[in-house]
């Protein structure tokens, strides 16, 4: 892998194929900002340099990550680090839930205000659970494109069905659907199994790796001290990696991945990392999320990491027993 950058669909926008997420920026706040540990601007900011230093050119976020508090963090952390806008790409996201397509045009300006002097490049609807069909939630992003608010439009966690439809509905406007946000990782390749890697290889469309580290999993960290588990929040212990029997059946995946990270002077977690965006081709990038400014550095050290095949292949085979 190398930090050349990859194309997001069929749009114009180039993708360093490591990216940065920041649900770890929600500050505590709103519906799922409890699920990791709050950070200052502070901390945030320095995780933001420790990406931008090691050649990362994109940042997902979304409004749900603390009900804009992560939006507003990463477009501070950026004005701090004296960042030129447009120098790098920003991707967001509307919540959909209990939500009908006509609030995507009515909170777009919100939206542009939390990441002000910041573009956004990629408008993703976050999920395919909304009072309106997928046909007037994709129409009414389209009608941002058209008016300039938003550069280019994605989904996340859309089967392969809502996929397609998400892709004709635009292309007859001649929008291109550009990316699909899913949970991609060693240890989840259920887009190998539901189509949705197969239709994103034919539409052209680029999957958007979250969760890439497994929450964490696959660093060995936990493995390698499992009292650690214990300091994680309530809705981590309970997601179900974490548990003494998940831990023992996902050891020797971590095993091979320390394994292969010592034979590349790395890390595991660059291992995994390098896997996900290497595996398949391009069509997969990824968005570790990151806390502390070394995992930021290491997680964008990865694109500096070539696996060979025999490597791939063997975490491939490990992989799938687990
Ligand atoms: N579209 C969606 O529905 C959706 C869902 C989930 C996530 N996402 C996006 O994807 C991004 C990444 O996913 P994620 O945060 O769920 O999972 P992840 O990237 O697999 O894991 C990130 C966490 O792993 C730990 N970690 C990272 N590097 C490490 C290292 N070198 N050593 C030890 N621990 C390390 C940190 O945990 P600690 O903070 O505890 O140290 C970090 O917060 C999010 O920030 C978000 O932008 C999107």
């Amino acid at each position: 892998m190398s930090t050349q950058s990859r194309r997001l669909g069929r749009s114009d926008i180039e993708l360093t194929p490591v990216g940065l997420g920041t649900w770890q920026f929600s500050k505590g706040r709103g519906l799922v900002g409890g699920f990791w540990k709050s950070l200052d601007d502070e901390a945030t900011t320095a995780v933001v340099a420790a990406s931008l230093e090691r050649g990362v050119s994109w940042f997902d976020t979304a409004e749900i990550y603390g009900r804009g508090e992560s939006e507003r963090s990463l477009a501070r952390a950026l004005t701090t680090l004296k960042v030129t806008p447009g120098s790098v790409r920003i991707a967001t996201k509307w919540w959909p839930m209990l939500r009908t397509a006509g609030n995507i045009p009515r909170t777009i300006d919100e939206r542009l205000e939390c990441l002000s002097p910041w573009a956004i490049d990629l408008y993703q609807i976050h999920q395919p659970f909304s009072l309106s069909s997928v046909a007037k939630q994709i129409d009414a992003m389209g009608d941002l494109v058209e008016a300039g608010k938003v550069g280019s439009v994605g989904v996340s966690n859309f089967s392969a069905n809502a996929m397609e439809e998400a892709h004709a509905v635009l292309a007859r406007r001649g929008i291109p659907l550009v990316s699909n946000q899913v949970r991609i990782s060693l240890l989840d390749r259920s887009i190998e199994r539901n189509g949705v890697l197969e239709a994103a290889r034919r539409l052209g469309i680029t999957l958007i790796a979250y969760s890439p580290l497994a929450q964490g999993v696959l660093t060995g960290r936990f493995h390698d001290d499992p009292a650690a588990v214990a300091s994680v929040s309530w809705g981590r212990r309970v997601s179900g990696s974490l548990g003494p029997a998940a831990l023992k059946r996902t050891r020797p995946l971590v095993e091979e991945l320390q394994r292969i990270a010592a034979a590349h002077g790395a890390t595991p977690s660059q291992v995994a990392l390098s896997w996900v965006v290497s595996f398949w081709g391009d069509v997969v990038v990824a968005i570790p999320g990151a806390s502390k400014p070394s995992q930021a550095t290491e997680a964008a050290a990865a694109m500096n990491l070539d696996l060979g095949r025999d490597e791939l292949e063997r975490l491939d085979r490990l992989s799938r027993q687990t």
